[in-house]
């Protein structure tokens, strides 16, 4: 049907027609709106549940801290640590947001800002233990809310423990003095050659 054959009638059909298909879709669309969010948020918030309960736990045992380090690129942890200046300031110097500076955090002690006013889980951390080190911080990174019962840190925690690592090995460098990488652990065919002692720590 050419549109110059078309009589008036026919191009009121038309135009009715077009703007039911509008209506329509215009519908459609706030519906997905409305639904989508909710859907989303009870996967995410599942998924966590079922990663922290299962896989997070085994892949623990695969690879230590020291090893995961050695591999780590801090470059990659850099593009991470985006996350964290949503609420953390990262450098010397900088004042405490809403949430703590976290200069020098790692090798100093839980809670290491004066200014800032904690939750009570991050002080009795201190009294327990102290300081930051690198297992706390790979614990805390992984689900805070789990290493420090009622912490004001509401960020979920990274699933992968290279995310962690990267992460990790970037922080360090936001410290006056660099602190040691732990050692990798020797695996379990490496530990037959220590048996000559082949080991260069400090005379
Ligand atoms: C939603 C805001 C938010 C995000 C995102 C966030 N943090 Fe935090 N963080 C906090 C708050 C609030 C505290 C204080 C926690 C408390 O008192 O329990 C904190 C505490 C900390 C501490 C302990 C500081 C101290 O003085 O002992 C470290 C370390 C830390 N965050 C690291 C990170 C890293 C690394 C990231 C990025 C991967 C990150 N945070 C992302 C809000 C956040």
């Amino acid at each position: 049907m050419k549109l110059g054959h078309m009589n008036l009638g026919d191009i009121k059909f038309f135009a009715a027609a077009i703007v039911l298909a509008v209506v329509v879709l215009g519908l459609a669309a706030g519906a997905g709106t409305v639904f989508y969010p909710t859907q989303e948020a009870a996967k995410r918030g599942f998924s966590v549940d079922v990663d922290a309960a299962g896989k997070g736990a085994k892949k623990e045992e695969e690879s230590d801290i020291g090893t995961l380090l050695s591999q780590a690129d801090a470059k990659r942890g850099q593009q991470l640590a985006k996350k964290c200046l949503a609420c953390h300031t990262l450098e010397k110097g900088e004042p405490n947001r809403n949430c703590p500076n976290i200069y020098g955090v790692l090798g100093g002690p839980f809670a290491h800002r004066a200014d800032f006013t904690y939750s009570s889980g991050m002080i009795a951390k201190r009294k327990e233990k102290g300081g930051w080190d690198y297992d706390d911080l790979f614990a805390f990174l992984a689900k805070p809310s789990a290493f420090i019962p009622g912490t004001k840190m509401t960020f979920a925690g990274f699933d992968k423990k290279k995310d962690i690592a990267d992460m990790v090995l970037y922080l360090r460098t936001k410290n006056d003095t660099l602190p040691a990488l732990p050692a990798p652990k020797p695996k379990a065919a490496e530990k037959k050659a220590e048996a000559v002692p082949a080991e260069n720590v400090k005379p």
